[in-house]
């Protein structure tokens, strides 16, 4: 493979990490900078830190490419293009806390020949501050906007198949660099303003958490009514003008992504004088959408008090160990809070779960989370879920219960086990 050039990575989470990964299997030197100490010593000892499918392998296969850091100076010398994928979770009112973007900017060295190219999710005039910045301080960085769209779960397919690559620059060299670093994945690349780029990553983001919580209001009628929104999800998609992805109802969006995206998007629209009334009923009703299965497990066993529930699936979604505002957290506090008693089962994220669930009891097996259990809930759809014996499962069961909050099983067979299935927004499903 040609030389290609070396780059450095600031910050080595789910972003930067595969990044890295995914830069490297094209033939780049990366220098992967994280002030996490302990993070840098577990990848240098061949470690990976979170869960992603292939990213081992991937990262085993050019060790010899990849480079690990808590100091910059090495990846400044190695590297002229710097990617930032430092977090940008939400303040308490919403807003990105752009610390870490911040604290990497203020530790840039004067430089006319590197440039930042930022992978974290910013607010739209993120890049113009930024560059003011580095204009005022004398440091002749230039800057690019390259917004990350891989999805957790798929990551590493993702960002080595994208569906667009946006690049937003000054038209300096920095861009065409970048450019240049991405021509081989023969996907659309998208040139334009930095503004602009910072925007199709919030729009986008915001648009498909939109999708979800109209599918999820849709189901919510639908039980009321008695149509099925697995049909009429169906029905929808194959109109070109919509499209099948994203209509699958669920208990919320969750995650590193959409709820602070969607957030960040609305509090950016106010604080620049307009009241985005639509993202405001989006997050509304993923909350709603949230608390809708405890209502439905009352509806079931009546009062919760003293009554044992099995959460199956804690991470935010499947393939990833991520419990940053995973549905499951609101739910287990929920329930806590009406008097049951929580089991939970993950087949990943149990370690990264554990500290976040006080008084949860993690089972080893979904079996063992089953066993006792009033009422089983599906919280996240891992394929094992798949494989599970509900005849065995219910001999274990107290109750009989199963409230299917992913339309994931088959509630065929849960049924044909004895059990009462209830999934989301099939209205016309005997329950
Ligand atoms: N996770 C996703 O699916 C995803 C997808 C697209 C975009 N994004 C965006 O990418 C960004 C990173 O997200 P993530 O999920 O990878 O975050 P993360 O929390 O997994 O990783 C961030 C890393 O940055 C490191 N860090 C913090 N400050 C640093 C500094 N000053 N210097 C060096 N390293 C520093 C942290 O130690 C951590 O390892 C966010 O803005 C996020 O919105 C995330």
């Amino acid at each position: 493979m040609a030389d290609r050039e070396t780059i450095g990575v600031i910050g080595t989470g789910y972003v930067g990490l595969v990044t890295a990964a995914g830069f490297a299997e094209l033939g780049s030197d990366v220098w992967c900078v994280d002030i996490d100490a302990d993070k840098i010593e577990r990848l240098k000892a061949g470690e990976v830190p979170i869960h992603e499918p292939g990213l081992e392998e991937i990262l085993k296969r050019n060790a010899h490419r990849l480079h690990f850091t808590t100091d910059l100076a090495p990846a400044l010398e190695a590297a002229r293009l710097l990617f930032v994928a430092v977090g940008t979770p939400p303040t308490h009112s919403g807003d990105a806390d752009l610390s870490a973007v911040n604290a990497v900017v203020d530790a840039m060295p004067a430089s006319n020949s590197h440039a930042l190219v930022m992978k974290s999710t910013v607010p739209v005039g993120t890049g113009v501050t930024v560059k003011r910045k580095f204009a005022e301080s004398g440091k002749g960085f230039s800057y690019v906007s390259c917004p990350e769209f891989l999805k957790e779960g798929s990551a590493l397919k993702d960002f080595l198949n994208p569906d667009r690559v946006v690049i937003g620059d000054d038209g300096d060299w920095a861009g065409d660099a970048v450019a240049a670093l991405y021509a081989p994945l023969n996907a659309p690349i998208q040139r334009t303003d930095i503004a602009s780029a910072e925007m199709v990553k919030l729009a986008s983001n915001a648009f498909l958490a939109t999708k979800i919580s109209f599918i999820n209001e849709i189901a919510n009628v639908c039980e009321e009514t008695g149509a099925d929104v697995v049909e009429v999800a169906k029905g929808m998609g194959y109109d070109e003008r919509i499209g099948s992805a994203f209509l699958r109802p669920g208990i919320g969006f969750g995650g590193s992504c959409f709820p602070k995206d969607v957030s960040a998007l609305k509090q950016l629209a106010g604080n620049s004088g307009y009241h985005f009334q639509l993202l405001n009923s989006v997050i509304e009703v993923n909350e709603l959408q949230k608390r809708r299965v405890v209502g439905k497990l009352e509806k079931h066993l009546g009062t919760l008090i003293g009554k044992r529930i099995a959460l199956l699936g804690l991470a935010f979604k499947p393939d990833t160990d991520d419990m940053r505002e995973a549905s499951s957290l609101v739910l287990a506090a929920r329930l806590q809070a009406a008097g049951a008693e929580v089991s939970a089962f993950d087949p990943i994220a149990e370690e990264a779960a554990r500290p976040l669930l006080s008084g949860v009891e993690m089972a080893e097996s979904s079996m063992s989370a089953i066993s006792g259990a009033d009422a089983v809930v599906v919280v996240t759809e891992w394929s094992e879920f798949l494989d599970i014996d509900w005849v065995a499962a219910a001999a274990t069961m107290n109750g009989v219960t199963v409230i299917d909050g992913r339309n994931h099983l088959d509630g065929g067979s849960v049924r044909a086990a004895g059990l009462t299935y209830e999934g989301v927004g099939r209205g016309g499903d005997p329950s």
